[in-house]
């Protein structure tokens, strides 16, 4: 990935804009089982971004989380998200001794590192093994994490205190996200805290333009979905949660939208 500003669209730069930004739409090396209860186009989003992560996106994603310098765009990104982890961080307990965390989707594993310097227990899954070589390098010694490369929704993963999964659903189909939801959330006791990309006019827009090139490399990276339609599915696919808290944070070249779910 020679331009990481659009993989680094977690969310809101106008996705369509970077052709280089984009999961590619041909075969994948999709080695991770999917798991029984996905739907093909889960599996399908799920096998794309496994390839582009591992190999067209690796080193972008590496540089991207980490101190190097990066140019302008791509500074703005690194600063939306750094914002958005911080958030979600908050909306963690400050002790988390005793409590098992799973971060789903869990990139090179900043969010992870946090956690369980915190105390937390951490399970941090990523679809794309170089992701987790990178996320295990990285690892300060004195924090113990259970790396594993496979899908966030493998049930063999058990139950869990809290669940993050930051940015790791945003190219994925408002049904996707919320049966992804639903299910992590029926293995989560406390908070199920996620973020998607927000449909606004301008991402609108982007994403129609990529419908009219509808060659491979122009599918756009980044779903956006209307808020108003995550909060009405997600709240008839989990009668029994609500949304406690939710924020979106805007900056530059990064747009992402975060909610927080809790039992009711
Ligand atoms: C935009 S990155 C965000 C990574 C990390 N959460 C962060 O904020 O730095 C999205 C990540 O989600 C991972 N991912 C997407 N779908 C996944 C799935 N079904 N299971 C596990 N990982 C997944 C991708 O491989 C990618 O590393």
């Amino acid at each position: 990935m020679m331009r990481p500003a659009a993989l680094a669209l977690p969310a809101g730069a106008a996705p369509g804009t970077d052709p280089a930004a984009r999961p590619p739409a041909g075969p994948s090396a999709g080695s991770a089982a999917t798991p029984p209860a996905a739907s093909s186009s889960y599996a399908a989003s799920r096998r794309r971004l496994e390839t582009y992560f591992d190999r067209t996106a690796r080193d972008a994603w590496e540089k991207l989380t980490s101190d190097a310098p990066v140019s302008g765009i791509r500074a703005t990104v690194r600063a939306g998200r750094d914002a958005m982890r911080a958030t979600l961080l908050g909306w963690l307990p400050a002790d988390m001794r005793g409590l098992r965390l799973l971060d789903a989707g869990c990139g090179t594993g900043s969010l992870a590192v946090a956690a369980a310097r915190r105390g937390a227990t951490v399970v941090a899954i990523d679809v794309a093994g170089g992701l987790i070589d990178i996320a295990r390098d990285r690892a300060p010694a004195d924090v113990a994490i259970d790396w594993r490369v496979g899908d966030m929704l493998d049930p063999a993963l058990g139950r869990f205190d809290h669940v993050v999964a930051m940015d790791s659903l945003i190219h994925y189909r408002a049904e996707d996200i919320v049966a992804t939801a639903a299910a992590l959330a029926a293995r989560t006791h406390g908070a199920l805290l996620l973020t998607f990309a927000p449909q606004t006019p301008a991402l609108k827009a982007m994403h129609l333009v990529g419908k009219l090139f509808p060659r491979g490399n122009r599918a756009p990276a980044i779903i956006p979905v209307r808020e108003a339609l995550v909060r009405r599915r997600l709240a008839a696919a989990l009668p029994a949660h609500r949304v406690a808290r939710d924020a979106r944070i805007g900056t530059g070249f990064y747009t992402s939208h975060a909610i927080e779910l809790v039992r009711a």
